[in-house]
């Protein structure tokens, strides 16, 4: 086989792929009972789709997204992501995989620490990876770069997440892993804290950031008509199953 043969069919895979996944809690000391939060579901994501996850509250959904990135461990089957099963990696092999896969939650707070300033939480993830690579002055430039691409002022790169509504402290997300850069995003419900106003703002402006990147992404949601609007194929689950996977 040629190289070149190889290097497209590398492109031809899918970025992710699950196969027969579960996740069992165990919920009673009594009788050893189980609860199958995830009970051996299989699914691929190709580059650059969205697939969206959807069903009722407790049917595994939020379960999944930890397991792809390995946030939680499964209780059995298999996570390929890029060719490499993640499953079997060491801590060190999963710690450098990591950024290349983040998540994105429904409260845009609990992902910022409260006590650095925006611009701070921004430029956090390269400031760790090029360390004296890059000076002050073209760091706070790439900050106000990603600011102005996620559609916050300059001004707000000074305060801390509680001077900040909801709808801004999403998008202060959103800056922090694009200066990530990652390839992988999953999207847990990332605007139902927020006003249904704001909501059409953030997932807008997502769509463009994905577009714009190429970014995969699992996107995560209750709400049907997000659902639409968001991704290429939607996966509907039910009881820790995935019941049928529909074209959009
Ligand atoms: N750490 C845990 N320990 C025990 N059970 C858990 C744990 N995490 C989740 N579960 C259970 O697994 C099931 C699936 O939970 P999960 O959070 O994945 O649902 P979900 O579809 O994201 O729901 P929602 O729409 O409300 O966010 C639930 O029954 C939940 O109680
Ligand atoms: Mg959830």
């Amino acid at each position: 086989q040629t190289g070149k043969g190889a290097f497209f069919e590398v492109l031809l895979m899918p970025l992710i792929e699950v196969r027969d996944l579960k996740k069992y809690y165990s919920s009673g000391l009594i009788n050893k009972q189980y609860s199958r939060a995830v009970d051996g579901v299989s699914f691929h994501i190709n580059r650059g789709e969205t697939l969206g996850l959807v069903g009722e509250s407790g049917c595994g959904k939020t379960t999944v997204g930890r397991l792809l990135l390995r946030l939680v461990e499964p209780t059995s089957g298999r996570i390929t992501f890029d060719g490499t099963d993640i499953i079997g990696l060491k801590k060190g092999e999963m710690r450098k995989l990591r950024p290349r896969m983040q998540m994105i939650f429904q409260d845009p707070e609990s992902s910022l620490n409260p006590r650095m300033r925006i611009g701070e939480s921004i430029s956090e993830p390269f400031r760790l990876k090029l360390r004296g690579e890059m000076s002050r002055g073209e760091m706070k430039e790439r900050v106000l770069e990603l600011v102005d691409m996620v559609g916050l002022n300059p001004e707000h790169v000074n305060r801390f997440p509680h001077q900040l509504s909801g709808g801004q402290n999403q998008r202060v997300v959103l800056a922090r892993i694009l200066a990530i850069k990652p390839e992988f995003i999953v999207a847990d419900e990332p605007t139902a804290s927020l006003d249904v106003s704001v909501q059409a703002q953030i997932l807008r402006l997502m769509m463009d950031l994905k577009s714009e990147f190429g970014l995969t992404m699992l996107f995560i949601s209750h709400d049907m008509d997000v659902m639409r609007h968001m991704s290429d194929r939607i996966a509907v689950m039910e009881k820790g199953k995935i019941i049928s996977t529909i074209d959009n």
